[in-house]
């Protein structure tokens, strides 16, 4: 792979995004990566949770511009990049983000694609592409305001200006903010938290929130309710449950 950096500490498969020069920018050759890579940890069964990272300086700056700037609506059109993006929602292991830097346009939407974000002090979240003529067109408009409210989304949409990490954390738009030299460290510690908990579970419950952003109360319940009913067909459930009642820990198996 070109654009990644790839490695597995114990079951959290951690991916580093890896176009330095470019503050990360998102091309499609890595977008394809990226998802190729997302979809193997999906099906390697000792991976349970995935860590999303970049560097200090970049989580990522955006999109490519050089590779967008002479494209027309049709190649756009006919490219279909966003099929990819597409295919990073069907993941269904949690991925959290471990943020730092520049997390701008397309990088902004990446980050908000996954589960859960841990962001360092000097983290600055935005969607400037106002500033280039366009607007987001992986997410950014409807996951941000989903995800912060209308007022807040249209200020960052608007004004292209990023926020800092601590107005992030104030807005619910990451779970944590620290120093950074712990982001991606409190990210895989947050990973193998997760990674030790039962994944049928785990599985549903991401699905669940999921579908709670895209529908209705009454259908979310619904789905929720049958989701709940099926994990009574895992054994996970008959050992947590089990463990719970003889006062020891769970040894979960996925089963
Ligand atoms: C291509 C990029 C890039 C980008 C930075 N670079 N961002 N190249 N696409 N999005 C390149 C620069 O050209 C430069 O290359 C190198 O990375 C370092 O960047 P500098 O600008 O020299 O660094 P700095 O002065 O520190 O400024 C950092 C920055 C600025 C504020 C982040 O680079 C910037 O404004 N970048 C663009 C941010 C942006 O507009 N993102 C939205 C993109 S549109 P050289 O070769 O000169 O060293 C988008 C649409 C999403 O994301 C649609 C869905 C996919």
């Amino acid at each position: 792979m070109e654009f990644l950096r790839v490695r597995q500490e114990e079951a959290v498969g951690i991916i580093e995004l890896y176009r330095p020069k470019v503050l990360n920018a998102l091309n499609i050759p890595l977008m394809g990566e990226l998802v190729s890579e997302l979809e193997r940890m999906e099906r390697d069964d000792t991976i349970r949770a995935i860590v999303l990272t970049g560097n200090e300086r970049a989580f990522a700056a955006g999109a490519d511009i050089q590779e967008m700037a002479e494209e027309d609506a049709i190649s756009m059109l006919v490219k279909d990049q966003f099929a990819q993006w597409d295919r990073m929602n069907q993941i269904t292991k949690p991925i959290i983000a471990a943020v730092s830097g520049y997390v701008l346009g397309g990088g902004c939407e990446l980050m908000m694609h996954c589960d859960l974000i841990v962001a360092s002090e000097t983290t600055q979240i935005g969607q400037p592409e106002i500033n280039l003529g366009v607007m987001p067109g992986a997410g950014g408009t409807q996951r941000l305001t989903k995800l912060i409210g209308k007022i807040r989304a249209m200020e960052m949409l608007l004004t292209g200006e990023p926020i800092s990490a601590t107005e992030a954390l104030h807005f619910g738009l990451v779970n944590r903010v620290v120093p950074v030299e712990f982001y991606l460290s409190e990210a895989i510690d947050l990973a193998h938290n997760i990674a030790a908990k039962p994944p049928v579970a785990a599985r549903m419950i991401k699905k669940s929130v999921q579908i709670a952003q895209d529908t209705t109360l009454a259908e979310g319940l619904s789905y929720e309710r049958n989701a709940f009913y099926l994990l009574f067909a895992s054994a996970d459930q008959k050992e947590g449950m089990k463990a719970f009642m003889e006062k020891r820990p769970a040894d979960f198996k996925g089963k």
